[in-house]
Formats: structure tokens, sequence, C-alpha cells
């Protein structure tokens, strides 16, 4: 039986660690544990800036998903974390990670201004895989937004398996690109009721 629970600080060491094992290769992880656990999901649990959910099957952590709200208020108080985001990704692999991030930025200002949320990330456990947490998540994490009546969210990912799951969930594909090898897509879902 699984469960889904708003996750509480006490859940940030076991996120960060699915983090750093599942995303490996991704830029966040050469930020280090430290730095995922206290400010890639951290922040969120201020709950004027986002919010997590947590799958549990009895006592054990199945997996997690992440949203970060995208007012024009709150972007005021995400300044200063994402510019340190931004500012470490810099420094710990400037060659890698600027080219990374200006097309980044690039895709995302093409398409994001009328959405009001980000699907910051998805992760279910490997051993958990395949038995419909991923989409249970999906699913808590669209009623999240529409009892808070937010028109959207977007989200990326170059994993194939996470790209069929967002498009049988309604998310349509907008842009795409490709970095050191990997197909980075973008997605957006609308709350059609909100
Ligand atoms: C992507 C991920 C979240 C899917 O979670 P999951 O709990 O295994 O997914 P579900 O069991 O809910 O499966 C949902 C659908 O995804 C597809 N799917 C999931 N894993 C798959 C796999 N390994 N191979 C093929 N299809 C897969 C299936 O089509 C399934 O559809 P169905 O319900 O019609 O069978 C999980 O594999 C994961 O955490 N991967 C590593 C991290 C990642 O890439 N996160 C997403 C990017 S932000």
């Amino acid at each position: 039986m699984i469960d889904i629970r708003t996750v509480s600080s006490q859940d940030l060491p076991s996120i960060a660690g699915m983090h750093m094992r599942l995303f490996e290769g991704d830029y966040s992880t050469s930020l280090g544990y430290d730095f995922v656990k206290n400010y890639y999901y951290g922040i969120l649990l201020d709950g004027r800036l986002g919010f997590g959910l947590m799958a549990y099957e009895g006592d054990s952590p199945a997996g997690f998903i992440f949203g970060a709200y995208d007012h024009e208020k709150i972007k005021r108080l995400k300044l200063l974390p994402q510019a340190m985001r931004t500012f470490l990704c810099l420094i710990t692999r400037p060659r890698q990670n600027y080219p990374w991030l200006k097309l980044f930025f690039k895709a995302k200002r093409s398409f994001v201004s009328p959405f009001k949320a980000e699907l910051v990330s998805l992760c279910v456990k490997n051993e958990f895989q395949g038995r419909g947490i991923g989409r249970l998540l999906i699913r808590a994490f669209k009623d999240r937004l529409r009892s808070m009546q937010i028109r959207g969210c977007w989200t990326k990912t170059y994993s194939p398996e996470a790209a069929r799951l967002y498009e049988s969930e309604g998310f349509l594909e907008k842009q795409g690109f490709d970095f050191i090898g990997r197909s980075y897509r973008f997605y957006v879902w609308e709350n059609k009721n909100g």
C-alpha cells in the first residue's frame, strides 16, 4: 500500500540521497549532497516557495516529487537561492555548466511565462520502479496544483521513461535541446479547470 505524504525536513537526507544516485551526471549532482539537500530541495519546504510529496510503502520512502511556485511575488524570494545555485554551478564545473545554463535559460524563457509552477523533480527508487508510483506522484502533484488554482506547470527531463510517463499524463512537449550527449525535453501541463 503506497501512501503519499507532504515532505518534511526529516525526509530531506533520504531525498538528497535518492537524487544523488538517480540523477548521476546531471548538473545538479555536481553541486554536492549538502547543496542538493539544503538548497535544491530544502528551500522549497518554505510553503511560499514550493512543496514536496513523498511516496511511502510502510515506513520505507519509495520516491518523491517537488514543485516550485513561479508567482511574481515568489520570484523575488527565490532570487538569492537561484543566484547561489547558478554561481555554484559555474564555479564547480564551468566548462560543462556555462553552456548548459545558457541553453537552459534560453529554452525556458521561450515558453515558461504563462505557467505558474515548475515540476522540479520526480524520482522513484530503483527497487520501487515500474509499480505505478511515478504516476501516483504526478497525479498527487496535479491535484495539489488544482487545489491551489495554479494554472499549470512545466518540467524538463532527459529520461525517455519519464517522457513517456509525462505524455501519458497529459503533458505536451514544447521544446528540446541536446547537450553533452543527452537530449533534454521540456514539457508543459495546463490545468484545464484552473
Ligand atoms: C521515471 C520514473 C520516475 C518512473 O517512475 P515509476 O514509478 O517507475 O513509473 P510508473 O511505474 O508509474 O510507470 C508509469 C509509466 O512509465 C513507463 N515506465 C516507467 N518505467 C519504465 C521503464 N523502466 N521502461 C519503460 N517504461 C517505463 C511505463 O510506460 C508506465 O506506463 P504504464 O502505467 O502504462 O505501464 C523512474 O523511473 C525514475 O525515478 N527514474 C530515474 C529518475 C528520473 O529519470 N526522473 C524523471 C526525470 S525528472
